[in-house]
């Protein structure tokens, strides 16, 4: 007897590895059924805390919790086979002691089965890193804007206008690429500095709203389908979810007041004799 063996998971390490080669592909998933469609086109699939803003209509990232996050990470996991797994770590679980982030961070790996988590922070949150990385968490960087400083950044604003802010973001990616993060995101960043971050650090980048330059890009799912009727300048709507969506609630709204809905096929008879 032979057992088809499931395809072995990529990991972290593979993710390391294709710096500078083929582009990695990556999109967020917050739902088993979704993560089961984007599973085989992504090398990773993020489950983002963007969740806190598109599934819950929370105004920023702010208030996600430990406990969204590992509830959408399970799902996530039972949906998908072969990508790596991401789960970010949420405002509040990582920034006030690296004791505080591997305790969060142990959490997230045990009680999801995912391979990695990601935190947001630059040079301030190196150590963090490598305490982390050494301990066997693998960790994602993500500099540049970084939705949870929404409050201390004064709004989601592009960065790398200015020359200080230009040279805090090399530093921040430098600090992080430094502490063994296995990929950095870069998000929200004008396209000559990520172009020379992505060409001056070991780690790949992964861009959202920084340029082709990257190693790969991230886009939040919901965004690229279509699904929301605002989206930032660097998504590009590849799907028009929320016209398919509309047209099927309203053809199943009108069939219901017509009565012709369920039809004689969604119809359970009693078995003849
Ligand atoms: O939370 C998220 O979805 C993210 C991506 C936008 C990179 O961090």
């Amino acid at each position: 007897m032979s057992l088809q063996k499931d395809a072995r998971r990529i990991t972290a390490t593979d993710i390391a590895g294709r710096k500078g080669g083929d582009k990695i592909v990556s999109l967020t998933a917050y739902h088993a059924h979704t993560a089961g469609i984007v599973d085989r086109y992504c090398d990773f699939i993020l489950v983002g805390d963007s969740l806190g803003m598109v599934m819950h209509g929370l105004e920023t990232t702010v208030p996600v919790t430990l406990d969204m996050m590992i509830l959408q990470g399970r799902a996530v996991m039972r949906g998908s086979r072969q990508a790596l797994v991401v789960v970010d770590m949420p405002f509040g679980s990582y920034e006030e002691s690296r004791e505080q982030a591997f305790r969060n961070a142990a959490r997230v790996l045990k009680e999801t089965g995912a391979g990695a988590i990601k935190l947001e922070g630059g040079a301030h949150m190196a150590d963090t890193v490598a305490f982390l990385t050494r301990r066997g968490v693998p960790v994602m960087g993500h500099v540049g804007l970084t939705p949870q400083a929404v409050n201390t950044m004064g709004g989601f604003r592009v960065q790398g206008h200015s020359a200080e802010g230009q040279d805090q973001l090399a530093a921040d990616a430098h600090a992080m690429a430094d502490a063994g993060a296995f990929a950095i995101v870069l998000e929200g960043i004008v396209e000559p500095i990520a172009r020379a971050i992505t060409g001056a650090i070991a780690a790949p980048t992964i861009g959202i709203g920084a340029s082709p330059a990257c190693d790969g890009q991230i886009l939040v799912l919901e965004d690229m389908l279509g699904l929301n009727e605002r989206v930032p300048k660097f998504v590009k709507k590849f799907g028009s979810l929320r016209e398919h969506i509309e047209a099927a609630v309203a053809g199943y709204a009108g069939e219901v007041r017509a009565g012709t809905f369920p039809g004689p096929e969604q119809v359970y008879q009693p078995r003849k004799g």
